[in-house]
Protein backbone atom coordinates (compact mmCIF):
# COMPACT_ATOMS: atom_id res chain seq x y z
CA UNK A 1 0.00 0.00 0.00
CA UNK A 2 1.13 3.85 -0.33
CA UNK A 3 3.37 4.77 2.52
CA UNK A 4 0.70 6.09 5.34
CA UNK A 5 0.73 9.01 8.09
CA UNK A 6 1.89 7.12 11.15
CA UNK A 7 -0.50 9.34 13.24
CA UNK A 8 -2.93 6.84 13.38
CA UNK A 9 -1.11 3.76 13.76
CA UNK A 10 0.40 5.69 16.84
CA UNK A 11 -2.20 6.57 18.33
CA UNK A 12 -3.97 3.01 18.18
CA UNK A 13 -0.49 1.81 20.24
CA UNK A 14 -1.33 4.17 23.05
CA UNK A 15 -4.82 2.89 23.18
CA UNK A 16 -4.22 -0.73 22.16
CA UNK A 17 -1.04 -0.64 24.70
CA UNK A 18 1.86 -1.08 22.76
CA UNK A 19 4.59 0.46 20.69
CA UNK A 20 5.17 0.95 17.29
CA UNK A 21 9.30 0.69 16.11
CA UNK A 22 10.84 3.17 13.82
CA UNK A 23 14.06 1.70 12.62
CA UNK A 24 16.26 3.96 10.97
CA UNK A 25 17.36 2.80 7.12
CA UNK A 26 20.76 3.18 5.86
CA UNK A 27 19.98 1.78 2.30
CA UNK A 28 17.47 -0.12 0.10
CA UNK A 29 18.80 -3.81 1.70
CA UNK A 30 17.99 -2.09 6.09
CA UNK A 31 14.74 -0.40 3.77
CA UNK A 32 13.75 -4.30 2.31
CA UNK A 33 14.83 -5.97 5.71
CA UNK A 34 12.53 -3.42 7.80
CA UNK A 35 9.02 -3.73 5.75
CA UNK A 36 10.01 -7.92 5.59
CA UNK A 37 10.21 -7.91 9.02
CA UNK A 38 6.52 -6.05 9.49
CA UNK A 39 5.05 -8.16 7.26
CA UNK A 40 6.09 -11.08 8.53
CA UNK A 41 5.04 -9.77 12.28
CA UNK A 42 1.91 -8.48 10.77
CA UNK A 43 3.13 -4.90 12.29
CA UNK A 44 2.42 -1.60 11.65
CA UNK A 45 6.38 0.04 10.87
CA UNK A 46 8.02 3.38 10.81
CA UNK A 47 10.94 3.55 8.32
CA UNK A 48 12.88 6.64 9.15
CA UNK A 49 16.25 8.49 8.27
CA UNK A 50 18.56 10.43 9.98
CA UNK A 51 20.43 13.03 8.51
CA UNK A 52 23.35 11.54 7.63
CA UNK A 53 21.13 8.78 5.77
CA UNK A 54 19.53 11.86 3.94
CA UNK A 55 23.07 13.56 2.84
CA UNK A 56 23.81 10.45 1.55
CA UNK A 57 21.08 9.79 -1.04
CA UNK A 58 19.15 12.35 -0.77
CA UNK A 59 15.37 13.35 -0.07
CA UNK A 60 13.96 12.28 -3.76
CA UNK A 61 15.60 8.79 -3.61
CA UNK A 62 14.67 7.68 -0.26
CA UNK A 63 11.12 8.49 -0.86
CA UNK A 64 11.36 5.67 -3.91
CA UNK A 65 13.04 3.54 -1.69
CA UNK A 66 10.32 3.35 0.79
CA UNK A 67 8.12 3.47 -1.57
CA UNK A 68 9.28 0.08 -3.45
CA UNK A 69 9.71 -0.95 -0.74
CA UNK A 70 6.18 -0.43 1.17
CA UNK A 71 3.52 -0.52 -1.81
CA UNK A 72 3.28 -4.18 -2.60
CA UNK A 73 3.10 -4.75 1.49
CA UNK A 74 -0.33 -5.64 3.10
CA UNK A 75 0.94 -3.73 6.21
CA UNK A 76 1.11 -0.28 6.76
CA UNK A 77 4.60 1.58 6.54
CA UNK A 78 5.33 5.61 7.45
CA UNK A 79 8.49 7.23 6.41
CA UNK A 80 9.74 9.84 8.94
CA UNK A 81 12.71 12.49 9.04
CA UNK A 82 14.08 11.82 12.42
CA UNK A 83 16.09 14.17 14.18
CA UNK A 84 15.53 17.02 11.39
CA UNK A 85 17.42 19.97 12.45
CA UNK A 86 17.91 21.87 9.16
CA UNK A 87 14.73 23.69 8.09
CA UNK A 88 15.39 23.33 4.00
CA UNK A 89 15.65 19.27 4.38
CA UNK A 90 12.55 19.28 6.82
CA UNK A 91 10.65 21.69 4.27
CA UNK A 92 11.97 19.40 1.08
CA UNK A 93 10.77 15.84 3.01
CA UNK A 94 6.98 17.40 4.13
CA UNK A 95 7.02 18.30 0.19
CA UNK A 96 8.79 14.96 -1.63
CA UNK A 97 6.57 12.40 -0.08
CA UNK A 98 7.68 11.81 3.90
CA UNK A 99 4.86 11.16 5.93
CA UNK A 100 6.14 12.59 9.34
CA UNK A 101 8.75 14.54 10.05
CA UNK A 102 10.56 15.63 13.57
CA UNK A 103 12.27 19.10 13.94
CA UNK A 104 14.98 18.67 16.82
CA UNK A 105 14.77 22.28 18.09
CA UNK A 106 16.13 20.42 21.64
CA UNK A 107 19.02 22.97 21.62
CA UNK A 108 17.23 26.12 21.78
CA UNK A 109 15.04 27.85 25.00
CA UNK A 110 11.79 26.21 25.16
CA UNK A 111 9.73 29.44 23.57
CA UNK A 112 12.09 29.20 20.79
CA UNK A 113 11.80 25.57 20.01
CA UNK A 114 8.35 25.48 20.42
CA UNK A 115 7.47 28.83 17.96
CA UNK A 116 10.11 27.28 15.38
CA UNK A 117 8.20 23.89 16.07
CA UNK A 118 4.69 25.48 15.41
CA UNK A 119 6.18 26.70 11.65
CA UNK A 120 6.94 23.27 11.08
CA UNK A 121 3.59 21.74 11.90
CA UNK A 122 1.60 24.34 10.02
CA UNK A 123 3.59 23.55 7.21
CA UNK A 124 3.51 20.01 7.79
CA UNK A 125 -0.52 19.88 8.58
CA UNK A 126 -1.07 21.44 5.05
CA UNK A 127 0.46 18.65 3.21
CA UNK A 128 -0.96 15.67 5.20
CA UNK A 129 2.02 15.16 7.17
CA UNK A 130 2.54 14.70 10.99
CA UNK A 131 5.37 16.39 13.34
CA UNK A 132 7.31 14.58 16.26
CA UNK A 133 9.03 17.52 18.31
CA UNK A 134 11.80 17.29 21.17
CA UNK A 135 11.59 18.83 24.55
CA UNK A 136 14.99 18.01 27.29
CA UNK A 137 17.79 16.61 25.51
CA UNK A 138 18.40 13.23 24.09
CA UNK A 139 22.11 11.89 25.05
CA UNK A 140 24.54 9.58 23.04
CA UNK A 141 25.83 9.56 18.85
CA UNK A 142 22.91 9.61 16.42
CA UNK A 143 25.30 9.71 13.31
CA UNK A 144 26.27 13.16 13.18
CA UNK A 145 24.58 14.25 16.69
CA UNK A 146 26.45 13.87 19.63
CA UNK A 147 25.44 15.08 22.77
CA UNK A 148 27.38 14.30 25.86
CA UNK A 149 25.69 12.29 29.12
CA UNK A 150 26.91 15.60 31.22
CA UNK A 151 24.45 17.92 28.63
CA UNK A 152 21.30 15.53 28.48
CA UNK A 153 18.88 17.23 29.98
CA UNK A 154 15.49 15.21 31.61
CA UNK A 155 12.05 16.94 30.52
CA UNK A 156 9.52 18.07 33.21
CA UNK A 157 6.20 17.15 32.68
CA UNK A 158 5.35 21.05 33.09
CA UNK A 159 7.57 21.63 30.49
CA UNK A 160 6.44 18.93 28.02
CA UNK A 161 2.84 20.26 28.65
CA UNK A 162 3.29 23.50 27.56
CA UNK A 163 5.80 22.60 24.73
CA UNK A 164 2.92 20.17 23.58
CA UNK A 165 0.69 23.24 23.75
CA UNK A 166 2.96 26.01 22.41
CA UNK A 167 3.53 23.83 18.91
CA UNK A 168 0.63 21.81 18.50
CA UNK A 169 2.89 18.61 17.50
CA UNK A 170 1.06 15.17 16.74
CA UNK A 171 3.77 12.93 18.78
CA UNK A 172 6.23 14.21 21.21
CA UNK A 173 10.12 12.54 22.21
CA UNK A 174 10.67 13.76 25.87
CA UNK A 175 14.17 13.09 27.17
CA UNK A 176 13.70 11.02 30.20
CA UNK A 177 17.06 9.65 30.17
CA UNK A 178 17.11 7.33 27.32
CA UNK A 179 20.24 7.51 25.07
CA UNK A 180 21.13 6.88 21.49
CA UNK A 181 24.13 4.40 21.40
CA UNK A 182 25.11 1.22 23.18
CA UNK A 183 24.30 1.92 27.28
CA UNK A 184 27.80 1.81 28.70
CA UNK A 185 26.22 2.30 32.15
CA UNK A 186 22.73 1.57 33.36
CA UNK A 187 20.68 4.47 31.96
CA UNK A 188 18.54 6.32 35.22
CA UNK A 189 15.52 6.57 33.25
CA UNK A 190 12.56 9.01 34.33
CA UNK A 191 9.37 6.62 33.70
CA UNK A 192 7.61 8.48 35.77
CA UNK A 193 7.73 11.71 34.27
CA UNK A 194 6.67 9.96 31.02
CA UNK A 195 3.40 8.12 33.13
CA UNK A 196 2.89 11.96 33.96
CA UNK A 197 2.41 12.70 30.52
CA UNK A 198 0.89 10.13 29.03
CA UNK A 199 -2.31 10.31 31.85
CA UNK A 200 -2.36 14.44 31.17
CA UNK A 201 -1.99 14.35 27.42
CA UNK A 202 -3.62 11.76 24.35
CA UNK A 203 -0.42 12.54 22.77
CA UNK A 204 1.57 9.49 22.02
CA UNK A 205 4.75 9.51 23.35
CA UNK A 206 8.39 8.76 21.62
CA UNK A 207 11.57 7.20 23.30
CA UNK A 208 14.51 7.32 21.76
CA UNK A 209 17.85 5.16 22.30
CA UNK A 210 15.56 1.81 21.83
CA UNK A 211 19.13 0.00 21.07
CA UNK A 212 20.27 -2.14 24.43
CA UNK A 213 17.08 -1.26 26.74
CA UNK A 214 16.61 -4.55 28.66
CA UNK A 215 12.95 -6.12 27.22
CA UNK A 216 11.22 -5.43 31.02
CA UNK A 217 12.66 -1.69 31.04
CA UNK A 218 10.65 -1.52 27.17
CA UNK A 219 7.50 -3.10 28.74
CA UNK A 220 7.74 -0.93 31.51
CA UNK A 221 7.66 2.52 29.22
CA UNK A 222 5.09 1.13 27.34
CA UNK A 223 2.56 1.10 30.54
CA UNK A 224 3.70 4.08 31.02
CA UNK A 225 2.88 5.15 27.64
CA UNK A 226 5.61 5.00 24.93
CA UNK A 227 3.73 4.34 21.32
CA UNK A 228 6.59 5.11 19.64
CA UNK A 229 10.30 3.31 19.96
CA UNK A 230 13.05 4.51 18.32
CA UNK A 231 16.06 1.69 17.27
CA UNK A 232 19.24 2.45 14.86
CA UNK A 233 22.47 1.30 16.53
CA UNK A 234 21.13 -2.07 16.32
CA UNK A 235 20.22 -2.05 12.57
CA UNK A 236 24.13 -0.81 11.87
CA UNK A 237 25.41 -3.69 14.17
CA UNK A 238 23.47 -6.46 13.21
CA UNK A 239 23.94 -5.37 9.56
CA UNK A 240 27.21 -5.23 10.01
CA UNK A 241 28.31 -8.21 12.24
CA UNK A 242 26.01 -10.11 9.31
CA UNK A 243 28.21 -8.81 6.51
CA UNK A 244 31.77 -10.30 8.56
CA UNK A 245 30.16 -12.97 9.64
CA UNK A 246 29.77 -14.42 6.64
CA UNK A 247 32.80 -12.84 4.91
CA UNK A 248 34.84 -14.80 7.52
CA UNK A 249 33.15 -18.25 7.25
CA UNK A 250 32.87 -17.96 3.24
CA UNK A 251 36.82 -16.33 2.68
CA UNK A 252 36.85 -18.23 -1.28
CA UNK A 253 32.70 -17.67 -2.41
CA UNK A 254 32.26 -14.18 -4.55
CA UNK A 255 28.91 -14.08 -4.50
CA UNK A 256 27.58 -10.95 -3.08
CA UNK A 257 23.82 -11.75 -3.50
CA UNK A 258 24.14 -14.98 -0.97
CA UNK A 259 26.25 -12.41 1.45
CA UNK A 260 23.96 -9.75 1.26
CA UNK A 261 20.50 -11.61 1.49
CA UNK A 262 22.40 -13.55 4.85
CA UNK A 263 22.67 -10.25 6.39
CA UNK A 264 19.01 -9.53 5.39
CA UNK A 265 17.90 -12.42 7.03
CA UNK A 266 19.71 -11.69 10.01
CA UNK A 267 17.91 -8.03 10.54
CA UNK A 268 14.75 -9.87 9.55
CA UNK A 269 15.07 -11.85 12.69
CA UNK A 270 16.32 -9.20 15.24
CA UNK A 271 13.87 -6.96 13.71
CA UNK A 272 10.59 -9.38 14.43
CA UNK A 273 12.02 -9.79 17.73
CA UNK A 274 11.80 -6.03 18.55
CA UNK A 275 8.48 -5.95 17.04
CA UNK A 276 7.25 -8.94 19.55
CA UNK A 277 8.55 -7.24 22.38
CA UNK A 278 6.91 -3.54 21.32
CA UNK A 279 3.81 -5.76 21.67
CA UNK A 280 2.95 -4.58 17.48
CA UNK A 281 3.25 -7.97 16.36
CA UNK A 282 -0.35 -9.17 15.30
CA UNK A 283 -1.40 -5.55 15.13
CA UNK A 284 -1.56 -5.00 11.57
P1 LIG B 1 19.57 3.89 19.15
O1 LIG B 1 20.64 4.16 18.13
O2 LIG B 1 20.10 3.88 20.53
O3 LIG B 1 18.76 2.70 18.81
O4 LIG B 1 18.59 5.17 19.10
C1 LIG B 1 17.86 5.42 17.94
C2 LIG B 1 17.17 6.72 17.99
O5 LIG B 1 16.65 7.12 19.01
C3 LIG B 1 17.10 7.48 16.74
O6 LIG B 1 16.54 8.73 16.92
Amino acid sequence: MPLVNPLGMLQAARQGGYCVGAFNLVDFLTTEAIVQAAEAKRSPVMLQTSSATVKRFGIKNIVQMARMAAENSPVPVALHLDHGTDRKVIGEAIRGGYTSVMFDGSKYPLPENAARTREIVDEAHAHGVSVEGEIGVVAGVEDEIVIHQDKAIYTTPDEALEFLRLSGVDFLAAAIGTAHGFYKVQPRLDIDTLRKLAHATDCPMVVHGGTGLPDDVVRQLIAAGAAKMNVSTQIKQTYLDGLHGYIESHRTEYNPLKLLDHARQELVAMIGRYMEVFGSAGRA
